[in-house]
């Protein structure tokens, strides 16, 4: 312990829990009705860019600047810049961090209900499938059970601590998530018709890339690598000097894609094998709802595998929640001197509440509407196209022209690095992403916005 800061308790630790936050609701929900919605392998390609050009340097700067200071987002750029006004580029994150963590655990309620209810067997049918989805989230007693269920388990794991709650919840959970996903995709990928299924994923269409096509491949870049908030930041505050940083950003990062794309695996060949066309729902929130449920009533042994995918896509959600809450838990502990237990509980509790109106919008309040959008929906989309980027925007001004890159290398490449990250980093952290970010951000918004066409 540093300062009474908790450490990692082993290296493995840092990538477990990293790799936990990254995947999650974001490879397997979001990733395949986003890329459904763009065209298919051509986002991929667009995605897999930005991954590379942005991910990378960005989480070398994140667990950088999180180790240098030992801090959460907000005290880590007071104690790099004090007296100005950077300190806001944390706050920021600790804001996302609620509004993400309000409706991802509204989602993630939604995947426990359907655990719950894959034991009685999924009904036969698209249709029915449809129903059952709509069924469940235009309610209101249950859906808002189920997020509280899933906002206490990840309540409890942040207030055990570091090491006694992350580490350990991870430690445990990741192994059976691989093993889980890896059923699932063997199964999926051997049902009839998956070809099709295979050629949507990996043969570009460049036709439906748009300038929203390249925002949502780049707001799906950071939420995926739960970049530009702040997460990998804090989760880099709890790592030590031994440690690496270039090894362990390329282990999650190749791990968090890896898992995107059988995710696409298990999701596309079952959506063209069973639905053949596109008609159905295939860009919506309700994608793997709908569709996997189909897949699963037909199966042989459906029941079992139903139960395990939407086991799989809990725990994966809940891995990744606990490093949103972890964010803002941190914050709290270190600037208001909280103790753990009693910031997991009144956090816990409010972003609770800010997660009810998701839940409203498909019922009491369906009138609303924000450029087409519900209410999660609109959660999300701040999230996605305009806080993550714009908080990645910022992190690399600061430590391409505040910090400095020389102190963004040095500070990564500190402890027995298997490779170490060299001076190419700069340009990237100083001009690219910064503009390169900053310019598909704002096309993209008006764009969805409908200002332009
Ligand atoms: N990376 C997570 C996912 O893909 C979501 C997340 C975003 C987590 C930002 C933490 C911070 O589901």
């Amino acid at each position: 312990m540093v300062n009474g800061r908790e450490n990692w308790a082993s290296k493995i630790g840092f990538v477990l829990a990293a790799a936990g936050s990254a995947v999650g609701l974001g490879n397997i929900w979001r990733f395949p009705y986003v890329t459904g919605e763009h065209g298919g392998a051509a986002f991929l390609i667009i995605y897999l860019i930005a991954i590379v050009l942005i991910g990378y340097p960005v989480m070398v700067t994140e667990i950088s600047l999180g180790r240098s200071t030992q801090k959460n987002p907000v005290g880590a750029f007071k104690a790099l810049a004090p007296n100005t006004s950077w300190w806001l580029v944390g706050a920021l994150g600790v804001l996302t961090g609620f509004v993400i963590l309000s409706y991802y655990s509204v989602i993630a309620g939604w995947s426990l209900a359907f655990m719950v209810n894959s034991l009685g067997g999924f009904p036969q049918g698209i249709e029915a499938a449809e129903e059952l989805f709509m069924g469940h989230i235009t309610g209101v007693g249950t859906p808002i059970l189920y997020h509280a269920i899933f906002m206490v388990l990840t309540a409890g794991i942040i207030a055990a601590g570091v090491v006694k709650g992350i580490q350990r919840a991870v430690q445990f959970l990741m192994p059976i998530l691989a093993i889980l996903l890896v059923l699932v995709v063997l199964r999926s990928l051997t049902l009839e018709g998956a070809g099709e299924g295979l050629a949507f994923l990996f043969a570009p269409d460049f036709g439906a890339v748009t300038g929203n096509t390249f925002l949502s491949a780049v707001g799906q870049a950071f939420f995926t690598l739960s970049l530009g908030m702040g997460a990998i930041l804090t989760y880099g505050s709890y790592l030590s000097n031994k440690d690496e940083i270039p090894g362990s950003a390329a282990q999650i990062i190749g791990f968090d894609t890896g898992l995107a794309i059988v995710a696409g695996l298990a999701i596309f060949p079952a959506f063209f094998a069973l639905i053949g066309t596109e008609e159905v729902a295939m860009e919506s929130v309700g994608l793997v709802f709908i569709t996997l449920p189909a897949v699963f009533a037909e199966m042989p042994m459906g029941t079992i595998f139903g139960f395990l995918f939407f086991l799989l896509l809990s725990i994966a959600a809940l891995t990744s929640a606990i490093s949103l809450l972890e964010v803002v838990v941190a914050y709290v502990i270190d600037e208001h001197h909280w103790p753990r237990t009693m910031a997991a509980v009144v956090v816990g509790a409010i972003i609770f509440v800010v997660g009810i109106p998701p839940i409203l919008g498909y019922s009491t309040w369906d009138g609303f509407s924000f450029a087409g959008m519900d209410i999660l929906d609109t959660y999300d989309f701040f999230a996605d196209s305009i806080f993550l980027p714009l908080g990645g925007v910022l992190t690399s001004i600061f430590a391409g022209h505040v910090w400095g890159t020389r102190n963004v290398i040095e500070e990564a490449n500190r402890g027995n690095v298997s490779f170490r990250v060299g001076y190419w980093i700069s340009p990237l952290l100083k001009y690219v992403i910064p503009l390169g970010v900053f310019v598909v951000m704002v096309f993209g918004v008006l764009e969805a916005l409908g200002i332009i066409g």
